[in-house]
């Protein structure tokens, strides 16, 4: 029921190849193609061969300018230029730490959280979070250039993409969301590029003190790669890499992570693991 159409993956192949072709008629070798999925301030591909280089770019860019980020009013996240080597490109700066108490239902609002979901997506393999480091009390995460929220593309009169993909899509975030129990997803939080790439932002309302998954009916399928990551992880690896960012909250989000292997077993001991679980398919 999730596999992916095999006409539109044929055609798929048939476009990559002939991007590639394209690509390498164009610069006379594979050298040029893009390693990472970002783009700098012109629209380029940024001249970086792994992601690790686009943190380290992030980490020690220089912020050459700053302005309002969005319609919002919030003072503690701007769209920045950073600057180095003669390269640049956009980024978020996120600076808010609070905690906002709401009847039972509290949370934190923390520029932590948007590095601790890039680190925990990236250990479990899901490649949906836009790299993100700490700097100096604040986050700093690159701009996906040539994207649109979720929000401007429902307000079309046609959804582009294909219903199996939509719904792929949204499982593997509704995954994501329980476990980082992220209480602000919405359709401004979710961007698609112009390479129908989707990605995952705004993670700062996630990880605060939430021992139950906030929404396990939701989980109604996910991908077979991401789930033998997020069984076999070892919490140690966790705590390492994720730790400096949810700091006291890790019980809860070891306890999550438990909660959601075990939930997803029972789906899949109930459905079948053919049923349950997918190779993500392509947008049309
Ligand atoms: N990394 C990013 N790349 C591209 N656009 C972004 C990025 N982060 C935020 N935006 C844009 O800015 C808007 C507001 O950012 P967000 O972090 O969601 O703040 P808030 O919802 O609190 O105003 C998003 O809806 C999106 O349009
Ligand atoms: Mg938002």
């Amino acid at each position: 029921m999730w596999a992916a159409h095999p006409d539109s993956r044929f055609r798929f192949r048939q476009r990559l190849t002939l991007m590639i072709l394209m690509a390498v008629l164009a610069t006379g070798s594979t050298a040029a193609l893009a390693a990472v999925p970002y783009l700098d301030a012109n629209g380029k591909p940024l001249p970086v061969d792994t992601e690790e280089e686009v943190l380290e770019f992030l980490r020690t860019a220089k912020i050459v300018s700053k302005e309002k980020l969005g319609e919002g009013t919030n003072k503690s996240k701007r769209k920045i230029v950073l600057e180095k080597d003669g390269v640049r490109c956009n980024a978020v700066l996120r600076t808010g730490y609070k905690v906002v108490a709401s009847g039972d239902t509290g949370f934190v609002d923390s520029y932590l959280s948007e590095v601790a979901a890039y680190e925990l997506s990236r250990l479990l393999g899901f490649d949906n979070v836009p790299a993100v480091v700490r700097r100096k009390g604040g986050s700093i995460q690159i701009w996906i250039e040539n994207a649109r929220t979720l929000r401007s593309i429902l307000k079309q009169d046609e959804n582009p993409f294909s219903e199996e993909w939509v719904e792929q899509q949204r499982q593997v975030m509704k995954v994501f969301d329980n476990l980082i129990a992220n209480t602000d997803r919405n359709p401004g939080n979710i961007l698609i590029d112009d390479h129908d790439k989707v990605w995952f932002i705004d993670h700062t309302r996630s990880f605060a003190g939430q021992h139950e998954l906030r929404e396990p009916e939701a989980i109604t399928g996910f991908d077979r790669d991401i789930w033998q990551q997020l069984q076999s992880l070892p919490d140690g690896t966790i705590e390492e890499v994720v730790g400096p960012y949810v700091r006291g909250y890790m019980p809860e989000l070891l306890q999550r992570r438990r909660l959601l292997v075990d939930e997803i077993s029972r789906r899949i001991a109930a459905e079948g693991a053919d049923q349950f679980l997918f190779t993500l398919g392509q947008p049309d």
